[in-house]
């Protein structure tokens, strides 16, 4: 068995876990509770800072009760990007530290491909599209020749910061997504608008201000139900697109928002449409986790996919189209 650390903190969760290669066996995290407002990168940040020592230490003594010792770890992963640059320097020194007193190699993951892996490893999905959607990205992946290629992403901001962002006007408390999705179940009637497909690419940006917009003479109910369809419709056309382009057969949901009842639904139409598996991971394995760190960071390790401490800066820009899929 090969057993692996990883460490997740790109944004407001930081976690650790360690895994084998059929489950977690342990995961302990600690989630920064912005004061007011959205994430606040440098508070988010301290937090980390703030309670890296103490996570791994418990993380430590719960996988001593289940016999296992720093001793038996093969690698130490962390999220190598994107994400916020100063949360994923502390994770980085975090994670170097670490490498370095245990002596065992270390590897970088790219967050998003970690959202894919384990959705692979915790669902039946083999070759899927994946439909990745969280508070900074969102994007329509599928593996083809090497590499996981991005058939679509948003040109501006993440569906999650967007519903965040529109909901923060509206009074509503950080994350906004779960309550726009509440009051969404409520709505009388639609209020129209923006729908923005490029390509196969999306914008949320303007959705969101015409959202704010509308509050003026629509009710909150209404508003937030419009603003799912439009925003839902958007994503669920181009991964249909992406079907239909890369001939598979599978639909992965990946990310935060794919909480959402109302965007898994209309996934699962699309999906039944085009006699295609739609697959959900369960909810933990979804936001971000510290688990999906280990898992992919496993997968490189028996790959062979180790860096120098030397090489392992942090990128907050990391895509993932710019890795070398080793593992598959
Ligand atoms: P990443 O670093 O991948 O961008 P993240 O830091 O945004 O991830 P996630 O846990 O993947 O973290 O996603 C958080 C986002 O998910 C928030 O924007 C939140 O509003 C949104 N979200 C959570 N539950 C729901 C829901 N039921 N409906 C819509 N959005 C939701
Ligand atoms: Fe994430």
């Amino acid at each position: 068995m090969t057993l692996v650390l990883g460490i997740e903190g790109t944004a407001w969760n930081l976690s650790a876990a360690v895994v084998d290669e059929n489950d977690v066996i342990d995961e302990v995290s600690h989630t920064y509770r912005p004061s007011t407002g959205g994430i606040h990168p440098r508070e988010a940040a301290q937090h980390h800072a703030q309670h890296a020592g103490q996570v791994i230490r418990k993380l430590f003594e719960n996988i001593a009760d289940k016999g296992i010792s720093s001793r038996d770890l093969d690698a130490i992963a962390f999220s190598q990007g994107p994400g916020l640059g100063a949360c994923l320097r502390t994770v980085g020194t975090a994670a170097r530290a670490l490498s370095l007193s245990l002596e065992k190699p270390l590897v970088g993951v790219n967050h998003c491909l970690a959202h894919v892996e384990v959705g692979r490893w915790k669902t039946p999905a083999e070759d899927p599209v994946v439909l990745y959607v969280s508070g900074g990205n969102s994007q329509v992946l599928a593996y083809r020749n090497g590499k996981y290629r991005i058939f679509g992403e948003t040109l501006d901001i993440g569906i999650g910061n967007a519903l965040d962002k529109f909901a923060r006007n509206a009074g509503l408390s950080h994350p906004g997504g779960p309550k726009v999705e509440e009051f969404a179940q409520a709505a009388a009637s639609y209020v129209p608008l923006p729908y923005v497909v490029k390509g196969m690419d999306f914008s949320f940006s303007g959705l969101s201000t015409a959202a704010t917009d509308a509050l003026s003479h629509s009710s909150i109910e209404d508003v937030c139900y419009s603003f799912q369809e439009n925003a839902f419709a958007m994503l669920v056309e181009v991964t249909e697109r992406a079907l239909a382009h890369t001939g598979k057969n599978e639909v992965l949901l990946a990310g935060g928002v794919g909480a959402n009842m109302r965007l898994r639904q209309m996934l699962k139409t699309m999906c039944e449409d085009r006699d295609a598996s739609f697959y959900v991971p369960e909810k933990r394995f979804m936001g971000d986790n510290g688990s999906m760190i280990a898992y992919l960071g496993l997968l490189m390790y028996k790959s062979g996919n180790t860096i120098e401490v030397a090489n392992s800066h942090v990128d907050p820009d990391f895509r993932p189209d710019s890795v070398e899929v080793t593992w598959l």
